[in-house]
């Protein structure tokens, strides 16, 4: 049996055998949602081959259970590439999400925005993004699979249904590009400079590598940034990771309203 169907079994025998209809990934200072889902919490230490979430604002568990009447697997922290090289880091988790049965995956995270109009406390739901990092998750995969179109990477089905919950909720949900940087050091105000000039609305150090390891697992996926501040060089404000945790609950209390009705009413189908 291949590793993620062990763990599929695994989680099966804790938390039922119903496929979630949804993956969750929560991004940094973005956990909350996990303890409004009514199910199995399964701390990632009880999950061989999963990340021992290493970054602070995370919580290292998968929740699976119903939220607003729709069963979901939320993972409660990612393992990100700066932390250990590896761009495949989530792999397994994504294989297990895809072995449990599941065929659609959101992606939250932190972000900078490179956008005026996009401001700290807001949402920019990606529209599409840039691998800026130079790597790619599926570097060493064998099959012809690799070859992954990433047209439509952004599922447009289900962007249309986050907009429309947006709208229903009354929060401002902004469309971006998205440049993914390896990170851990913040970008320069230069490398700032230049995701604008390539065509990026916000910057950040996750979710790309998920999105394509999503793809390639046949997930349908979206994501959402909450934006912490703007990138370096385009306010006075000072950027660190203690900022992004401290504003991400800002961002996250409307993050949580979206993705509530979206569960509620998902017409994405
Ligand atoms: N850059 C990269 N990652 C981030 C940022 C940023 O400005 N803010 C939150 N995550």
């Amino acid at each position: 049996m291949s590793k993620s169907a062990e763990l599929a079994a695994l989680i099966r025998d804790r938390a039922g055998d119903a496929a979630p209809e949804y993956g969750l990934i929560l991004g940094s200072g973005l956990g909350h949602l996990s303890a409004h889902v009514a199910g199995v919490a399964i701390p990632y230490d009880d999950l061989p081959g999963f990340p021992h979430a290493g970054v602070s604002g995370h919580v290292p568990q998968l929740v699976i259970g119903q939220l607003e009447g729709r069963r979901v697997a939320v993972f409660g922290g990612r393992s990100h590439y700066y932390e250990s090289g590896r761009a495949d880091a989530m792999r397994l988790p994504l294989e297990t999400l895809a072995a449990l049965g599941c065929g659609k995956l959101i992606l939250t995270n932190a972000a900078g925005s490179l956008r005026a109009d996009i401001p700290p406390g807001g949402l920019m739901m990606l529209d599409d993004h840039i691998a800026f990092a130079g790597t790619n998750p599926l570097i060493g995969e064998r099959t012809d699979a690799r070859f992954v179109p990433m047209t439509d990477a952004h599922d447009p089905r289900m962007r249309a249904a986050l907009k429309s919950a947006a709208q229903a909720e009354g929060i401002e949900l902004a469309e971006g590009v998205y440049c993914w940087f390896s990170g851990p050091s913040f970008e320069t105000p230069a490398e700032i400079r230049a995701a604008r000039i390539l065509g990026a609305d916000a910057v950040g150090m996750s979710t790309v590598p998920e999105i394509i390891l999503g793809r390639f697992l046949g997930l349908r996926c979206a994501a959402i940034s909450v934006i912490t501040n703007m990138g370096a060089g385009l306010s006075d404000e000072a950027i660190s990771h203690d900022h992004t945790k401290a504003m991400a609950p800002i961002g996250a209390s409307k993050l949580e309203a979206v993705l509530r009705r979206f569960l509620r009413e998902a017409q994405d189908r």
